[in-house]
């Protein structure tokens, strides 16, 4: 028997799981877990329990292919209410923990297919481009919310619109975002459908008249996108672009004709991994894509006339897009603008003139709160340049690859790189290894190849030193 679990706390924990589906304790006393309802809900565990839960190894509760081991977690108790109408799980009970420790062994027949409930991005390091890592406590909450909303008996998919709760849901990510980004009054928060790819034509239609002139820098596909887009409505001079040099750097010293309504830029390009580090000084508002690097930053929005993102890198589920706007940007052409397509009804109807994507908006005020609580912009952005330091630099010692964008333009973002010359018939290998070893969402674009790290702010640092870890060995056993 493990040291520290008294006998009681077994024979209550094994009638729970046992009504609950899962077997047995083997005869060390840990957990026998081989059932897809091998989830176990402790709502009376002191606090000292807890926490030990909470450190322990064992936290978790899915199969994790880079160990080949299950993991287990248990719930924590504010979280236990949820479950107690019993309708779900009838065999649950209340019971009382009277240890110290808590040890769970793997089962030896658990099996990857096994799902188990509460388990958010625990057991594979998410380096996909987006949609992408959510922060593991806001899936958490965002989980609840969907189950029961605060105890509404609702679901916060079911709840209306215009009812109190979403009310309160709408307004608080809104106030987050203008404290997050510190907006003066003049600016507005709005929340769209549709996502970035509708602002590519939404933006012109709202600000260009057809005798108008926009400058656009064209650093990337989604760059190149807008620009086709806003093609339609005004006209677009294309002040600089990098097309030439398969965007991988930032065009500089760019001259932005003093006619033209607005400078449009990416200040991210998720693509080629590249990103202004320094916004360009611009007689004519910025109009900003920030969808891959939206809230990793602090930013002064003074230049900015109009700023927009889709949620899905770095504030919450696809299906959401933020456009922060200051009002005298709107308002000066003449064209018909359909209420769905017009800032200013959003304005004016606080973004509820339609049935807003409820979930996204929901999720996207918990990133922020998650946000607020881990320091804000300025915190995020020191951690972002450390996990982006600690890649890059590998990248650049290890012989088997190379980075493929400008190193002064490089992104905190999406760190883009290659197998070096002579390497590059072991791509698939590597990545193959990534897979093995639960790193995932790592393969390049194809315009660029090779390989794309997503380190956006919920990814942990420990990821990115799991990716370097393993270019490290890869090198060591191929080089
Ligand atoms: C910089 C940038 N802009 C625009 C888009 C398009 O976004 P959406 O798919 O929300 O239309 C993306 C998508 O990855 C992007 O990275």
């Amino acid at each position: 028997m493990r040291a520290g679990i008294t006998r009681p706390f077994y024979k209550i924990l094994a009638s729970c799981w046992r009504n609950t589906g899962c077997r047995h304790l083997n005869a060390a006393g840990t957990a026998v877990m081989d059932t897809p309802q091998n989830i176990w809900r402790l709502p009376t565990l002191n606090e000292a329990v807890r926490s030990q839960v909470r450190h322990s190894a064992n936290a978790g509760g899915q199969w994790n292919a880079a160990t080949g081991k299950p993991e287990y977690r248990v719930l924590p108790d504010k979280e236990a209410p949820l479950w107690r109408p019993n309708k779900q799980w009838p065999g649950y009970r209340h019971f009382h923990i009277i240890c110290k420790t808590l040890t769970f062994a793997p089962s030896p027949g658990a099996h990857p297919n096994k799902q188990v409930l509460w388990t958010p991005n625990m057991t594979k390091h998410n380096f996909s481009a987006g949609p992408a890592i959510l922060p593991a406590a806001v899936l958490k909450e965002a989980a609840k919310g969907v189950v029961n909303y605060l105890g509404s008996g609702l679901s916060i998919l079911e709840l209306s619109h215009r009812g109190p709760e979403f009310t309160a849901v709408i307004e608080e990510a809104t106030a987050l975002m203008n404290e997050l980004l510190e907006l003066p009054e003049d600016y507005h928060t709005l929340w769209f459908t549709g996502g970035a790819s509708t602002q590519f034509f939404m933006a012109p239609m709202n600000l260009l008249n057809p005798d108008d002139k926009a400058a656009y820098v064209d650093s990337g596909v989604w760059a190149n996108k807008a620009i086709k887009e806003a093609k339609a409505f005004g006209n677009v001079e294309v002040v600089a672009s990098s097309k030439e040099q398969n965007y991988s750097f930032i065009p500089k010293g760019i001259k932005i004709p003093g006619d033209a309504k607005y400078l449009h830029i990416t200040s991210n390009n998720t693509i080629f991994g590249t990103q202004y580090q320094r916004f360009p000084k611009s007689p004519a508002p910025i109009v900003c894509d920030m969808s891959s690097d939206f809230l990793s930053r602090p930013v002064d929005v003074r230049p900015f006339g109009l700023i927009y993102a889709g949620a899905q890198k770095n504030l919450g589920p696809a299906g959401v897009t933020t456009v922060i706007v200051r009002e005298d940007m709107l308002g000066t052409v003449q064209r018909h603008l359909p209420a769905m397509l017009d800032y200013r009804t959003f304005i004016q109807e606080k973004s509820l003139y339609n049935t807003p994507p409820v979930f996204p908006i929901y999720v996207s005020m918990l990133t922020m709160r998650w946000l607020k609580k881990n320091g804000g912009l300025k915190a995020m952005h020191r951690r972002n340049k450390a996990k982006a330091a600690l890649l890059y630099n590998e990248i650049d010692a290890n012989p088997l690859f190379r980075g493929t964008a400008a190193k002064e333009d490089r992104s905190l973002m999406n760190a883009c790189f290659v197998m070096a010359a002579g390497y590059e018939s072991l791509e698939k290998e590597f990545l193959k290894t990534c897979d093995a070893n639960g790193l995932v969402g790592l393969k390049g674009h194809r315009s660029v190849g090779g390989f794309r790290a997503s380190i956006y702010n919920a990814l942990p640092k420990k990821s990115v030193q799991a990716l370097v870890d393993l270019m490290r060995d890869f090198a060591s056993k191929k080089g």
